[in-house]
């Protein structure tokens, strides 16, 4: 565990970048530091790996206090990406991801093996491997700049707005792939955004910093979206606490219905029939997989037109979407209906708004979001 205990940084200029910070960043999950620019989010980073030293207090890892380490030693065990991914531009991607490695004495054939491995590990063609950085895009980059942190395997990752200055797609994929990999390997990363909404996503605990390096809250994401410590964390959340919460909340518990859900090929007798739970029937092909909804009598006169149906929404899938999902499913759905389909697209059922909100209250009342039903 990396302790961060009433730490405080003053610049020679006088400038208090961090003032009395004390955080606990536990073991094997990703610790985001979030706040606006110049709120002390660098300097509390560098703090960790040394690249600044506190002007006060102390900073532990695994009980031991850092600066008793040889700074190298310190490095070592901890791989660093920044924005924009800060690679050698004269050595190729391979070279680049086997730097470490090869500085800890590794042969030349062993680092780079290695660091074929990881370039597969991050979702990057290893076909890309002999190219030189400007010849990547900004998001493989930013790949390759994960892939040489993880190198020589460090235990902590530390992670400075690393996806900041990548389009909005791009970025979505590369968090994607951070949660995918640290599922893999577990890491303890310590992850620095000025984008609240990135800290809830990727986060498993987030620290809110304000301005003056001051800690505003610690807790997990869908804490800090139920019951924001101040004003400040509140503002900077943004509107729609509410519904993003709802991300932290399973889907499993929704009751659905079957009756509505009828193949296409089922007989105009089933096709009148079911319309009792619900006000449309939802048409499926004869694999399962949904088609739109369309009117009882309609369909029950025999004339199934595909292209008259009504569209459907967007899917969620039961037990692996929140409820944020099944909702934004039935907000889209002309019919006010949600449409709940297994991992391979076939529908298991639908679920109305009306149902979908009293689970959304079931879920308040419990109190307890499921983390990882997030994201
Ligand atoms: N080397 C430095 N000398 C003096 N002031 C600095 C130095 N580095 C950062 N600062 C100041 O410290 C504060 C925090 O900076 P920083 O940690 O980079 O914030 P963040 O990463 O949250 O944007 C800012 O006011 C910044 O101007
Ligand atoms: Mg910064």
């Amino acid at each position: 565990m990396i302790r961060i205990d009433a730490v405080t940084k003053r610049y020679p200029d006088g400038t208090v970048a961090v003032d009395g910070l004390s955080l606990e960043i536990p073991d094997r999950a990703i610790t985001v530091l979030v706040g606006p620019s110049g709120c002390g989010k660098t300097t509390t980073l560098r703090m960790i790996n040394r690249m600044v030293e506190p002007s006060e207090g102390s900073i532990l890892l695994d009980g031991q206090d850092i600066r008793q380490q040889p700074v190298n030693t310190l490095r070592r065990s901890m791989g660093y990406v920044i924005q924009n991914a800060g690679l050698f531009q004269h050595r190729t991607i391979l070279d680049n991801i086997a730097t470490v490695p090869r500085l800890l004495g590794w042969s030349k054939q062993k680092a780079r093996a290695r660091a074929a491995e990881l370039m597969e590990r991050v979702g990057l063609d290893t076909s890309l491997a002999k190219r030189y950085p400007y010849q990547l895009s900004g998001g493989q980059q930013q790949r390759v700049g994960v892939a040489r942190a993880l190198a020589a395997d460090p235990p902590v990752l530390l992670m400075d707005e690393p996806f900041s200055a990548v389009d909005p797609v791009v970025r979505k994929g590369l968090q994607d792939e951070l949660l995918r990999i640290q599922d893999e390997l577990g890491k303890t990363i310590v992850f620095v955004t000025h984008d609240i909404d990135e800290a809830v996503k990727l986060g498993t605990m987030v620290a809110v910093l304000r301005t003056g390096g001051r800690l505003a809250q610690f807790a997990p994401p869908a804490e800090l979206l139920s019951v924001p410590a101040d004003p400040f964390v509140e503002d900077f959340l943004g509107a729609d606490r509410g519904i993003r919460r709802l991300s932290f909340f399973p889907s499993t518990e929704l009751e659905l219905h079957t009756a509505p859900v009828v193949a296409i090929d089922a007989g105009t007798e089933k096709l009148a029939s079911g319309g009792e739970a619900a006000p449309c029937l939802l048409v499926t092909d004869t694999d399962g997989k949904p088609l739109g909804w369309g009117a009882p009598d309609d369909l029950a006169a025999g004339a199934i037109d595909r292209d008259r149906l009504l569209p459907f929404g967007r899917p969620f899938v039961p037990g692996k979407d929140s409820l944020r999902t099944a909702l934004d499913g039935a907000v889209l759905s002309p019919t006010g209906w949600a449409v709940a389909v297994d991992e391979e697209g076939r529908a298991v059922g639908v679920v109305s708004q009306q149902m979908i909100g009293e689970a959304i209250r079931a879920a308040h009342a419990e109190g307890r979001p499921d983390a990882k039903a997030a994201r």
